[in-house]
């Protein structure tokens, strides 16, 4: 990563396992990897805790006592939050939208377990939910709390350098056993992780593409949120950053956000059949479900090795 180093708490359990997914690529006639996000450790990990490692240490570093965070009900990021909130010491607070669950199940329950304080939004807008976490952070300013309050997904600069060191990771499995990816696939949703990844490939020139598939919101809408922060994190390293490395596609997503399709149904118990790995209903089963299409589609030769970077999120399968 260049030369320069961001100071970053250690939580994650890193570098995470890269693995040929063998039966699955005997399978789909395709030379399959999986690079294990959802085994970074931490709270059940996934791909939150490599952004949290970096969110966390600013937080303390910056002197504060208190965090927020904000998200739907099962959220993966609002989960592992909490847990760093405990460890670190820090109050919790959870701005948690949608409809609230009569049971309060997977990562509503953890929320609970690790201590978190809870505010409801009863509304599936997101500018509602952040409209909400101003208000409660001026409410905790108010009350002498030194606050430091993080968007949904955690979703900075500063946690972007998580995906940063992820493709740092990836290069230097390629370097050491000699096996190069053409094409990466991850589920992409409030930006952080696609701008590490293609902020990482711009400072290591990186060869690769990164397919982000969409899970929130349409191809436009993410492209330009992982085209801003990218710039924003780049400047970290005084690095421009190439919009043609700006990949999402938004035709896995169904119906829409948190409804699972066909396709998700289908790869998670392709990957559990085949492989013993679980993924969920909400993002890694359909990133999957979008990786699995485009080698259907034969989007790539059968010889190219593709990485899959499962991020995540199977405590959902709970709910
Ligand atoms: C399991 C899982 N995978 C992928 C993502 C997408 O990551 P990002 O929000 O950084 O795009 C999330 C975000 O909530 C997640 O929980």
């Amino acid at each position: 990563m260049g030369t320069k180093i961001f100071n970053k708490l250690n939580y994650s359990l890193l570098p995470t396992p890269i693995h040929k997914l063998e039966n699955l690529s005997r399978h789909l006639n395709a030379n399959i990897y999986c690079k294990r996000d959802d085994l970074t450790g931490f709270a059940f990990g996934g791909n939150k805790t490599r952004k949290l490692d970096y969110l966390i240490h600013e937080a303390i570093e910056l002197g504060a006592d208190t965090i927020v965070a904000v998200g739907a009900y099962q959220s993966n990021f609002c989960r592992i939050a909490s847990a760093y909130g405990a460890a670190c010491g820090l109050e919790v607070w959870l701005v948690l939208g949608g409809k609230r669950p009569e049971k309060a199940t997977a990562n509503l329950m953890l929320d609970y377990l690790f201590g978190a304080n809870i505010v409801d939004v009863d509304s599936y807008e997101w500018n509602d939910w952040e409209e909400r976490a101003r208000l409660l952070t001026r409410e905790l300013d108010a009350k002498e709390k030194k606050v430091y309050s993080m968007p949904i997904g955690g979703s900075t600069k500063t946690g972007s350098l998580g995906y940063v060191d992820c493709m740092k990771e990836i290069k230097e499995y390629s370097d050491v056993n000699g096996i190069e990816f053409k094409n990466v696939f991850h589920a992409t949703g409030s930006a952080g992780t696609q701008s590490g990844l293609v902020v990482g490939k711009t400072l290591m020139a990186w060869q690769g593409l990164i397919n982000g598939i969409a899970i929130t919101k349409n191809s436009e809408q993410i492209t330009k949120e992982v085209k801003a922060l990218s710039e924003e994190t780049g400047k970290l390293f005084d690095i421009k950053i190439n919009d043609a490395d700006i990949l999402v596609d938004d035709n896995y997503i169904g119906e829409a956000y948190g409804i699972e399709t066909d396709g998700a149904k289908e790869a998670i118990s392709l990957f559990a059949k085949c492989e013993g790995i679980l993924l969920d209903n909400v993002y890694s089963g359909k990133a999957a479900a979008g990786m699995i299409d485009y080698i259907r589609k034969g989007v790539f030769k059968s010889t190219d090795n593709v990485l899959f970077i499962h991020t995540g999120g199977n405590i959902q399968l709970f709910k």
